[in-house]
């Protein structure tokens, strides 16, 4: 997230300081957090209704989005895509660069300029990591420049999923003091999952929070990420034994091998069915606790987990719809159009 340059010309409906690009999770503090969360919350509620949906869907009538996904989502890209929608604003996309100029050799940064002639914001996935930030970089140069958010870049970063993560975490634990305070697992692939990269960047919010990591040495959090929560005085602890910290843990956000990374077939090395979740497990894990996964998932977690009151991800994915309505809101600056509504 950057605050918006106030000397750059905005796009027409951004149109003073705020929220403007979203690149990297590190920069968001606890008041925007609790801001953003509130709003998704506000956003559903005025949603449930026909009057509501259709107050929504005239909040951003003129505005347009552009959404660059050439790296494979499915979630990311349709609760964007919807999340838009619910505001009335248009939607244009890329999928395939096969499909696009690149193929003729067009730069990446004139295609990014190029979208942004025709746009008012543009939402991105990419392959490579850092391709967000080089184009938020490019919008900081233009003479109209538009908001950039990063969709997932590359195995660094997914900021806005750590963000309908955290809703997920607060939401949950409503009736329990919050995130504050809370013991969270992270299982799988550390290493290479942006997800649980991104979360762990938000945690330096939370009071009290400790963090246990659950991975196979080859996939353990990487030392950016190490460093940071040493820096800011997280309590953490790393284990293979998912069974040796289970019953503790309040939270277990369980993550896939990203083997789409894999150079040489190291995922194939691991023996990774010691990182899911069956019933075996969820007899040892508090009855109040809550299963996460951003998806898609492989075998790391059995389809009977599904029908466990603790399993949260398929609110969790939901909720990504919400929280991404709420980011727009405050990308656009329209967020008081919500905030004044007498619920
Ligand atoms: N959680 C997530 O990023 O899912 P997709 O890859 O389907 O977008």
């Amino acid at each position: 997230m950057t605050q918006r340059d106030a000397s750059k010309k905005p796009g027409k409906e951004v149109q003073s300081t705020g929220l403007f690009h979203v690149i990297d999770p590190q920069v968001f503090q606890r008041p925007l957090l609790d801001e953003l969360c509130d709003l998704a919350t506000r956003v559903r509620a005025v949603a449930k209704r026909a009057e509501g949906a259709r107050f929504l869907q005239n909040l951003l009538p003129t505005s347009r989005a552009m959404l660059y996904f050439t790296q494979p989502s499915t979630r990311t890209f349709l609760s964007f895509d919807n999340a838009c929608h619910i505001l009335g604003m248009s939607t244009s996309e890329i999928r395939n660069p096969a499909t696009s100029s690149e193929v003729k050799g067009e730069s990446f940064e004139d295609g990014i300029r190029t979208f942004s002639s025709y746009v008012d914001v543009i939402v991105m996935r990419t392959q490579e990591p850092g391709r967000a930030a080089q184009a938020a970089q490019l919008m900081d140069t233009i003479a109209r420049p538009v908001p950039i958010i990063n969709a997932g870049s590359g195995s660094d970063q997914h900021p806005t999923q750590a963000l309908l993560d955290i809703y997920t975490l607060g939401r949950s634990f409503s009736d329990r003091g919050g995130i504050d305070g809370k013991i969270i697992g992270l299982m799988g692939d550390l290493k290479r999952g942006r997800t649980v990269r991104s979360l762990c960047y938000l945690m330096k919010n939370y009071s009290n929070v400790s963090l246990v990591f659950i991975a196979p040495k080859q996939f353990a959090m990487q030392s950016d990420v190490i460093n940071h929560l040493k820096e800011h005085n997280i309590p953490f602890k790393e284990t293979e034994k998912l069974n040796e910290v289970i019953s503790d843990l309040d939270a277990l956000y369980i993550t896939r091998m990203q083997s789409e990374w894999d150079e040489v077939n190291e995922s194939q090395a691991v023996d990774f069915t010691k990182f899911s979740v069956g019933p075996k497990e969820l007899s040892l894990f508090k009855e109040k606790g809550i299963i996460m996964h951003p998806l898609p998932r492989g075998a790391e977690i059995d389809t009977t987990v599904d029908m466990d009151p603790r399993a949260m991800y398929w609110r969790q994915e939901r909720n990504g719809m919400w929280m991404r309505v709420a980011v727009l809101l405050k990308i656009f600056q329209i967020e008081g159009q919500i905030q004044k509504l007498d619920l």
